[in-house]
């Protein structure tokens, strides 16, 4: 079952430069959470003080009872035992294999001998669609595959907290889909506690219960994601329709010369390149393949979001009745579906399906009996 990890108070800089300040956020056991914000504003380094590689100033991170920015080094290595990490750029070992990529914690971590460590790396590469990639070397494979290859070392542990800086970034719309499946379908099997960085706005209107930004150094908002995506606030809107006019610039926050032109710009119809999507208009999450079990987070977040519904924006209470009676629809007609196909034989089902997801011109080029004989 996922763990709580509640963060408060905390604070990062580097030097002089002040990251971000007194982010207080709770990422609630086993629900999914993604993190917004423009370019630069410090996501990934949130994540890496979520896991103790950077060490924040101020504040706490607690982690399974754990304070991991006061906690001994060796509680620190226990604590990340927990942790599955899927890092921006992959941060795959260059000289070794996908293979031994994905294998190296359960080498580094556990006492598991070869045969059992053959049989666990072969299912999580299978799980991304790298079955038949196994010995290739990071630099002989797509951005898009080395991105998979480390979302399937992340998850080789079974981790109950899964870190993902950017899953979509270098894949393709459709393989985006896939990854975002998966995510929700691990989260149902493992009720793990997810937190994914994006700049994808269809994985932040689809995939998460909670969704926060950070901007100017603070967190704007963490909460139910219908509240963001409702919100009224000008960076958040902007944010999500990728809209060139507004508080967010290319680098530093804009002067009021800049924006003043803007409004004159907008007065006269030209606009700055946004969507006209409407994102109050909730779009149901995604739920878990048929075949796969309820996400048992799902009730829980329900619940909380029950508790804290009178002091939401009501435009978000909308939304959040809305989206609960689509899900319920979509819950019913899923195991309506399951119930048709029968439960018998899902497991081999899905192997396949996934193969053939993910499969095309790169990841089906070459054969590895050896590690097929293995996986029989
Ligand atoms: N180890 C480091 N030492 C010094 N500065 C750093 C370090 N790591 C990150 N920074 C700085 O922290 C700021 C935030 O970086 P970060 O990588 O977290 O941004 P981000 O929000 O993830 O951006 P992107 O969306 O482009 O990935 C940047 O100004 C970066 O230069
Ligand atoms: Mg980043």
């Amino acid at each position: 079952m996922g763990v709580e990890v509640s963060v408060e108070g905390l604070t990062k800089s580097f030097g002089s430069q002040n990251i971000w300040r007194d982010v207080t956020l709770t990422l609630p056991e086993g629900e999914v959470s993604a993190l917004l914000g423009p370019s630069g504003t410090g996501k990934s380094v949130f994540l890496k003080a979520l896991i103790g590689l950077l060490h924040p100033e101020q504040g706490s991170v607690i982690v399974d009872g754990t304070d991991i920015t006061k906690c001994s080094s060796k509680e620190l290595y226990e604590i990340r035992k927990l942790f599955g990490v899927l890092f921006q750029d992959g941060a795959l070992f260059g000289s070794m294999s996908l293979f031994d990529n994905t294998a190296f914690p359960l080498r580094e971590h556990t006492k598991k001998g070869e045969s059992e460590i053959r049989d666990i790396v072969m299912e999580k590469l299978d799980l991304v669609g790298l079955a038949d990639a196994g010995e290739k070397l990071p630099g002989e494979i797509s951005g898009g595959m080395r991105k998979r290859a480390g979302l399937a070392r992340a998850l080789v542990l079974d981790p109950q907290i899964i870190l993902c800086d950017e899953p979509d970034s270098g894949l393709d719309p459709v393989r985006t889909a896939y990854i975002s499946q998966l995510l929700i379908d691990i989260n149902a099997e493992i009720d793990a506690t997810i937190l994914i960085v994006t700049h994808n706005i269809n994985i932040a209107r689809t995939i998460p219960d909670n969704i926060g930004m950070l901007f100017r150094k603070e967190l704007v908002m963490f909460g139910p994601r219908e509240v963001l995506l409702t919100s009224e606030e000008p960076a958040v809107k902007q944010f999500l329709s990728g809209d060139r006019f507004g508080p967010i610039g290319m680098s530093e926050e804009k002067d009021d010369a800049t924006a003043a032109q803007e409004q004159e710009l907008a007065d006269a119809g030209i606009g700055g390149g946004g969507t006209k999507d409407d994102f109050s208009e909730i779009i149901p999450q995604v739920q878990p393949n048929p075949g796969m079990p309820e996400r048992k987070a799902a009730e829980r977040h329900r619940q909380r979001v029950e508790e804290m519904m009178h002091e939401l924006p009501e435009s978000a209470q909308k939304a959040i009745r809305e989206s609960q009676q689509a899900e319920d629809e979509i819950r019913e007609e899923r195991a309506r579906v399951t119930s048709d196909n029968g439960n018998g034989n899902g497991d081999q089902n899905r192997s396949d399906d996934r193969q053939e997801q993910f499969a095309g011109s790169e990841a089906n080029t070459e054969q590895f009996p050896a590690y097929r004989a293995g996986n029989a």
